[in-house]
């Protein structure tokens, strides 16, 4: 039983396995797709066997309305889809389905101290003055976390520069354990960031993060918008009088119109340095219908294609029961080992 599961001694020698996961709360916006999807679709090759999850379990750690839990799940995986998710090369399926995540997170709750947790920055800003009315599922987060990963023997984890710690903290979980049992079984696996390039900002506030929970619906790109929308957000984004610059730094202070570059570069698959390069001197008369138009082309297939998964939920469910079956074929040997190494009786 446990013959398919690898124990070396260091990531190296693994398989290599990509792990990640979305929350399903609230809509996609174009933060999720630059920040996240895009890059898990790019990582879909030959040299990655690719796990994603739609990690419900973590959503719930904040009240979620029932029905509408089971309709931003299955947003999420028609996220994925429209993207370029092809669950005959990944694996994809929801966190809950495999009832291993939660196991293994319960051993990782007895494994990790409650100092490493107290250090966790995110949550320190979740819970910010209300500390002691979170759940306590907020606060034990990252050890699920850590759980999702490990569960894979993942090697490569993608995410945004805001989950690095919990990376970390998984490889710390990982140590601990491979010490506390003497055995050489959870590789330590590594983070990979894109650089703060990668954080989308909000359209009206080039200062703050681009969110799915932010008052105005004009200040973010939904990635259920259709193309009207997603030009006419554009084109109302809010810029400065100044044109633009021949270099990055020339931004220097101009969050917003540094921003608009960004998402440039990055649906163009190209550096910024690269777009301010070509936009010298340009006005927002010019770079902004640029920039509608290169996003109406990138992202209005991926909204159309999003709603057609939406109109058939079946399929969705379809798709993420194989997928769990196939997570699951991985889990439950490595969860077994990790019962057998722990002295947990069968
Ligand atoms: N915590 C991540 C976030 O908020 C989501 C997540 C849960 C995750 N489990 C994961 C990401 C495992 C990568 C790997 O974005």
């Amino acid at each position: 039983m446990t013959d398919a599961v690898q124990t070396p001694s260091s990531a190296g020698q693994f398989t290599k396995r990509v792990f990640s996961g979305i929350k399903p709360s609230g809509g996609l916006t174009l933060g999720n797709y630059l920040g996240a999807i895009k890059r898990f679709v790019d990582m879909q090759s030959p040299e990655f066997e690719t796990v994603y999850c739609v990690v419900d379990l973590h959503a719930i750690t904040v009240w979620q309305d029932p029905s509408e839990l089971k309709t931003a799940t299955r947003e999420v995986a028609a996220g994925y889809l429209a993207s370029g998710i092809d669950p005959t090369k990944s694996i994809l399926f929801n966190q809950s389905q495999v009832s291993q995540h939660a196991e293994l997170g319960w051993i990782f709750n007895c494994v990790t101290r409650v100092g490493w947790m107290n250090r966790m920055t995110q949550f320190k800003d979740k819970a910010g003055a209300n500390s002691e009315n979170v759940s306590l599922g907020l606060y034990a987060y990252p050890s699920l976390m850590a759980a999702d990963i490990l569960l894979y023997h993942a090697t490569h984890v993608p995410v945004g520069d805001d989950q690095k710690q919990h990376v970390e903290l998984t490889r710390d979980i990982a140590s601990k354990f491979n010490h506390d049992f003497k055995a050489d079984f959870f590789p330590l696996c590594e983070p990979v960031i894109e650089g703060p390039a990668m954080r989308i900002m909000n359209l009206r506030d080039g200062t703050k993060k681009m969110s799915k929970s932010g008052e105005s619906d004009m200040e973010r790109i939904n990635m259920t918008d259709d193309a009207d929308k997603i030009a006419k957000k554009f084109k109302k984004a809010k810029t400065d009088p100044e044109a633009l610059p021949e270099t990055l730094e020339g931004l220097k202070g101009r969050p917003e119109a540094r921003n608009l570059i960004d998402i440039y570069a990055a649906l163009s698959d190209q550096t910024s340095e690269a777009v301010i390069k070509e936009y010298a001197g340009a006005g927002w008369g010019r770079f902004k219908p640029a920039l509608a138009d290169l996003a109406v082309d990138k992202l209005a297939p991926i909204s159309t294609e999003m709603s057609r998964y939406m109109d058939d939920p079946a399929e969705i469910d379809r798709i993420l029961a194989d997928g769990a079956a196939r997570a699951r074929a991985i889990a439950a040997p490595i969860l077994d080992k990790t019962y057998e190494i722990v002295g947990l009786l069968k």
